[in-house]
């Protein structure tokens, strides 16, 4: 059984759809705090059976226990966590009590439950402004804000776990950016509020519920001045950790790996290809750059595909037609 904590939110929802597809059991535990039951009803529709779902938090040890104990859980996939950049700066106390301090108490959970196989949700913010691209693992770290310092803070904590215990499994997953949606249209991201990211910002503009598109920077040093990222439709990150649950069964390793396409898209390539897809026009002005971004992130995918024989196989038109058919669902 593998426990999926933040299961109920964007990225967690399309792994348990791709646990389900591949016949892997699994149960949930999300607080609902950036999700809702909406989410968990569609992925048992997706999945055609009732998920095993515990609203709680991943800090609540007790029900930690509870939850190893009823399930006999034997590895887990972590992304319960909080992930918005500005709100991190603004309030870094509840980033490091959700992710660090929640993280610890999971860690011990799985220890007296002797669960010891994990996949954990980093992040290419760990990276920082890496001099070259595209980047490897082995590039420094060096995060430039409190949610990145956390994603780092707790990749070295299972860095240790694996030094102090070498029967712990770990991949600590670096995803570059998650975009798409499920090709059924069942689930998708819901961002609260304004969206900070790119892709559901796009998505609300082509579907007029958003005025225009704020550009943030046309003067990087990127061939059409803005900013350029690695975007991976989020169904091929599912199936990436299915891969790495695979390869931790026959090696007892404390393992990173990036997990991203290896091409670079830019804003304003992002904005035409979503056009098209949506066959909508996407207003959108260029204003200054957004404090704390870099102008190029893109991935060296060679270690995923060595080790886990897995490599990114949806374009960024696959991305753009699921995210925007799931847009037309959600909006009714
Ligand atoms: P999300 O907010 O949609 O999902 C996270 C889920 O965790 C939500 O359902 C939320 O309710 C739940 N949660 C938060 N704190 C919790 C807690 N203390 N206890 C139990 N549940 C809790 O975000 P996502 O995009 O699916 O991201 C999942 C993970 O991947 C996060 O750890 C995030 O930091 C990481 N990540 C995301 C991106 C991205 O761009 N989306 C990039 C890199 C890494
Ligand atoms: N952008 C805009 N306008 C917007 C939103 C974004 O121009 O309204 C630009 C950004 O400046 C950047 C690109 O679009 O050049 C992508 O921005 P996102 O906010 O979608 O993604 P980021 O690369 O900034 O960050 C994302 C996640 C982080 C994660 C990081 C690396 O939000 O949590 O990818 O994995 F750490």
């Amino acid at each position: 059984m593998i426990l999926v904590t933040g299961g109920a939110g964007y990225i967690g929802s399309h792994i348990c759809a791709e646990l389900a597809r591949v016949g892997r059991d699994f149960v949930i535990l999300d607080n609902l705090s950036n999700s809702s039951m909406d989410a968990v009803d569609r992925l048992q529709q997706l999945v055609g059976r009732a998920v095993p779902f515990h609203a709680g938090d991943v800090r609540d040890t007790a029900l930690l226990d509870r939850i190893f104990t009823e399930h006999a859980v034997s590895s887990v996939i972590h992304l319960a966590g909080l992930k918005s950049v500005a709100e991190s700066v603004a309030n870094p106390i509840d980033y490091f009590d959700n992710n660090v301090a929640g993280t610890v108490r999971l860690l011990a959970a799985m220890r007296r439950a002797d669960c010891k196989t994990l996949v954990f949700s980093s992040s290419a913010t760990v990276y920082g402004a890496a001099a070259t691209m595209p980047v490897t693992e082995d590039a420094p770290c060096m995060a430039v804000s409190p949610y990145g310092r956390t994603k780092l803070m707790v990749e070295e904590m299972l860095s240790d776990l694996h030094a102090s215990d070498p029967a712990w499994r770990i991949a600590r997953l670096r995803y570059f950016n998650p975009a798409g949606a499920h090709e059924s249209g069942l689930i998708g991201e819901s961002p609260r509020g304004t969206p900070n990211n790119l892709m559901p910002y796009l998505a609300q503009v082509a579907s007029g519920e958003r005025s225009a598109l704020t550009v943030f920077g046309g003067d990087y040093p990127t061939p059409d001045g803005t900013g350029v990222r690695d975007y991976i439709h989020v169904v091929d990150l599912a199936e990436g950790h299915v891969a790495a649950l695979d390869f931790l069964a026959d090696n007892p390793q404390d393992v990173v790996l990036n997990l991203g396409t290896g091409s670079g898209t830019s804003v304003l390539e992002m904005i035409a290809a979503f056009a098209k897809a949506s066959a909508r026009s996407v207003p959108f002005e260029i204003a200054a750059r957004r404090p704390g971004d870099v102008a190029t992130c893109f991935a060296d995918v060679g270690r995923a595909r060595r080790i886990l024989g897995w490599t990114a196989t949806r374009d960024l038109d696959q991305m753009c037609r699921d995210a925007w058919r799931w847009q037309l669902v959600r909006k009714g």
